[in-house]
């Protein structure tokens, strides 16, 4: 399948929901997609494959980035590394906090979990303001692993967050609005 297929595909259950979570806001609701099998696959295969040879273990971002990182890395035999919100992994964690639109949030991963210099390609399901993947990034350089880039169902051009990952990280979104 073509990229230009799996985005057609994934397009098309596709659910844009008005006012969701709050008035104003447009919500870009992938349950559908996940629920499709076909267009699960298509879009899990199409998150990777830009990627493909240059990275060892994928990164799902709890919670959203969990489902397509999960599948992906079934589909290329990956190994998958869970970045949690905080107060849920049981071991020693590096913790990196992002901003939300009101206060903050954070993110952590389990210290050692991968070895020295593995190379990590960031899974989430949406790169809005960026404040997440970024954090995400700074994760995985501070536990001394490198990132292969940060790959997205969905990019939310105006909020940015291309710009606020702002460090170099190659990054793919399969669909842009
Ligand atoms: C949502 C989405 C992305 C993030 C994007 O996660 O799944 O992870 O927001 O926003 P940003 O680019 O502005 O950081 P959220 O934590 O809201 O919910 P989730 O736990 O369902 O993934
Ligand atoms: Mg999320």
């Amino acid at each position: 399948m073509t990229q230009q297929d799996v985005r057609a595909l994934v397009e098309s259950n596709l659910a844009t929901i008005p006012d969701f979570p709050e008035p104003g806001v447009l919500f870009r609701d992938l349950t559908p997609v996940f629920a499709d099998g076909p267009a699960f696959h298509a879009l899990s295969e199409a998150l990777v494959e830009p990627f493909a040879g240059r990275f060892d273990v994928l990164a799902g971002v709890e919670a959203r980035g969990f489902l397509l990182a999960g599948a992906a890395s079934a589909l290329c035999g990956a190994g998958l590394l869970p970045i949690r919100k905080a107060g849920k992994l049981p071991r020693r964690v590096l913790r990196e906090e992002y901003a939300l639109e009101y206060g903050t949030a954070a993110l952590e991963v389990h210290e050692g979990e991968l070895a020295p210099g593995t190379r990590v390609l960031i899974v989430d399901d949406v790169l809005a303001t960026g404040g997440t993947v970024a954090a995400a990034a700074r994760l995985v350089e501070r536990a001394g692993w490198r990132v292969a880039g940060v790959s997205v169902a969905i990019e939310l051009v105006d909020l940015g967050g291309r710009a606020a990952l702002d460090d170099g990280h190659e990054t793919f979104s399969l669909l842009q609005y």
